[in-house]
Parts: structure tokens; sequence; C-alpha cells
């Protein structure tokens, strides 16, 4: 038997490898994804092969991580708990595909993560797996294992001979990263009273620290996605990368909340999304002057069960497809230019122009319009809005 190992290259999945050779006696296939996290890759490649995995699959998965989930994401102007960008929650299910089709490829019949048995991830990766492959083993080897403490984990990496980086401070903070984001929990961050440290931060400086004077730039849409910057064509993954460097630069996208977590607990959380917070201002701005109303509305409306799906794992749902294929058919329209200004930790949008633009001038002006609409029109509409208000006023029912 072989099972699949979503491997980082770090040391708690390098112990995790370990085990599972050990506990199980199968082969691991290791897996290991560039998702824009700021880390090289490659490394994993040698621990892996040292502790004698023979089959190593290192891939660079950051076009189709913005392109076929993050990007999509947006259309919905999805956020979890009115502040929450979902970036780690949005990872998750490219990672799950993956780890079942290296699972196909290679005759495995279990997958395995270093996600704990308290938090949403474990839940993501596991549903992501069951729903792209029935039958598939998972093995969450720190739901099953005594090495509870780091102590534990660090005796068990020493009697193992598994390297223990000690160059460099470990950080404090349980952390996950991609083009997306950066999150950071734990440590000092279990008290929600307690301020984070200005050094915990890593993608953006603090907004009293951002330069005084504010940047312009242009994102331009195409169906919903930014296919430019400053009439700049770039892929999916450049854009978002780019993004992040101007946003940080200007101290945007800093996070600091206490969020419900799937499987029921409270926790808190830091995060840095200077390239998403400015994609959604942009989004929302192109698709306000493209969007009607009520299908603006609709969206907005089930944006947060969108959300909550993407946060709760459910992104291989049916549920989520549904959702997904009428945003996705809303988007057609939503093209064109939004100007932004980034000033000291702020987005704001100064401008906006599209093809598609359903604003007319001519009927919102304050001047003489041309005759396409009668403020005649507007008594009916109101007194007959009013009729059924009228009637219980009528009643005595007005208070
Ligand atoms: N609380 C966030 C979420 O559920 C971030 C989780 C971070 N994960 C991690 N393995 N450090 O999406
Ligand atoms: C973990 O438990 O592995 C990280 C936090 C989470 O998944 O919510």
């Amino acid at each position: 038997n072989k099972v699949v190992l979503a491997y980082s290259g770090g040391l708690d999945t390098s112990v995790i490898l370990k085990w599972l050779q050990e506990t199980y006696a199968c082969e691991v296939v290791t897996f290991t994804a560039d998702l824009g996290q700021g880390e090289e890759v490659e490394p994993a490649r040698a621990k892996a092969r040292t502790l004698g995995v023979k089959e190593i699959y290192i891939e660079d998965l950051r076009e189709e991580f913005v392109r076929d989930f993050v990007f999509p994401m947006f259309r919905a102007n999805a956020i979890y708990e009115g502040e929450y960008l979902l970036g780690t929650s949005i990872a998750r299910p490219l990672i799950a595909k993956r780890l079942v089709e290296i699972a196909n490829q290679t005759g495995a019949d279990a997958v395995s993560h270093g996600a704990t048995g308290k938090g949403n991830d474990q839940v993501r990766f596991e549903l992501g797996a069951y729903a792209l492959k029935p039958g598939i083993k998972v093995i969450a080897p720190w739901r099953e294992w005594d090495l509870t403490s780091r102590e534990r984990l660090l005796a068990y990496a020493e009697q193992h001979a598994i390297p223990i980086e000690r160059h460099g401070k470990k950080s404090p903070y349980s952390m996950d990263a991609n083009l997306l984001h950066i999150s950071y929990e734990g440590g000092i961050l279990e008290d929600p009273w307690a301020e984070a440290e200005e050094s915990m931060w890593r993608w953006s400086v603090a907004p009293e620290q951002a330069p005084d004077q504010p940047v312009y730039i242009e994102l331009s849409f195409a169906q919903g996605d930014v296919v430019a910057l400053d009439g700049e064509a770039m892929s999916p993954a450049t854009v978002l990368a780019t993004l992040n460097k101007i946003g940080g630069a200007h101290g945007i996208g800093r996070l600091d909340i206490v969020e419900n977590r799937y499987v029921g607990m409270k926790s808190r959380g830091c995060y840095e999304t200077p390239g998403g917070t400015i994609l959604l201002k942009a989004h929302r701005a192109i698709e306000s002057i493209t969007l009607d109303r009520e299908a603006a509305h609709l969206k907005d409306e089930l944006m947060p069960r969108y959300a909550s799906l993407i946060y709760n794992g459910y992104w291989w749902s049916p549920e989520r497809r549904m959702l997904q294929s009428m945003i996705d058919a809303s988007q057609a329209p939503v093209n064109g230019v939004v100007r932004l200004k980034l000033y000291k930790g702020n987005v704001s949008v100064v401008g906006r122009k599209s093809d598609d633009s359903l604003f007319d001038a001519s009927i919102a002006t304050f001047e003489d319009d041309a005759g396409a609409y009668d403020q005649k029109d507007a008594a009916g509409f109101i007194k007959l809005n009013a009729l059924r208000m009228r009637i219980a006023a009528a009643r005595g029912r007005s208070a």
C-alpha cells in the first residue's frame, strides 16, 4: 500500500513522512506545491529522497491556483464573516485535487496531510479528497499519534535522523501562505486582547510607515477577472503577486479577527492580503457600473452562503458548483477599467469606465435630460408603492 502525503519539506511533515513509513509500513509519495508561499519548494526533493521517498512530486501551481480558484472566488466578492478573504480556505481544494490525482497516477490508496485535528484545514482536505475519490483512505497523523507536544515531536525527529533546522528563529506562529495571503495563528494571538507585535507582519508595512505619497493604479477587467495592470496584460498569478507588492508597500490588507471555525471553536487570526484587498474593491467598482441592480443584489445575498461553503471545505460540492455557474454567468458584462488610489493602508476607488457600462449620465443628470426619464412618472411609482401602507394607515395601523 501507498500513501500520497502533502509535504512541505518542513519539520512537521518530515516527521509525518517517517511516521507513516513506520506506522503503516507503507510507501510514501510526496507532493509539494508552489502556491506562491514565497519559500523554495525544490529543497523538499532532497529531503524526501533522504527519507527514502522514490516518487516525488514538486509542482508550480501558482497560475492554476489564481486562475481556477482565487479568481472564481473573487467573482463572487466572497468574504467570510464580513472580514476574512479566505486565503487559506481557497488553497485547500486545489491541494486535495492534486493529492487525489497523484494517488490515481501512482496507484496509491490513501492520502495524508499535516493539519491538526482541531482546525478547518483537515475538513477541507478530506471533504475534497472524498468528493473526488469516494473510496480514498485518509490518514491524519495529528489525530492518531502521541507526538502531542513540541518536545516529543523533536525527540522523534532526532531519533529518526530527521534534520532539524536551527538556523534562524522559528516563528512563534502557525503560519500559512500562498499568493493570496499569509496567516498567523497561535502564540500570543491566543489572547484576543493582545495586540500582535509589529515584527509579526511579513508582507506589509504598517500604514503609519507607508509612503506619504499615494500611488495610483488601473486594473482592467474582462468578464470579472483582472487581465491587466496599468494597461499591461498580465497572467493571473503575476497580477496578484504584483498587487501584493504594491499593496504591501502601502500598508494595505492587514486584518486581525476572531473567527468561527467550522469545527465549533472561535479562533483568533491575523492575515495579510494586500493584493486581494485591492482586487475586491476594484471588482466591486467595476460591477457597480456593469451589473444590473437586482443581479448585483442577488449576488450579494448569496455571497455569505458561498463564502461559508469555501470556508467550510465544500468547494467540490454540487451546491458550490451551482452557485459558481450562476456567478460566472453574471460576469459576462463585467468588463472595463477601475482606477484606484493606494495610500497608507487605504484603497480608494477614484474612477471606473466600461464599454458595457449601464451608467447613463444623460438619465442620472440633475440637469435637463433628454426625456428617457419623465419625472411625472415618479409620482405614480411612489403612490402605488405606498398603496398597501396607505390602506394600513387608513385602518389605524401605521404605528
Ligand atoms: N483560520 C484560517 C482558515 O481557517 C487560516 C488557517 C491557517 N492554516 C494553517 N495551517 N496555519 O482558513
Ligand atoms: C490546523 O489546525 O492545522 C490549522 C488551523 C486550521 O486548520 O483551522
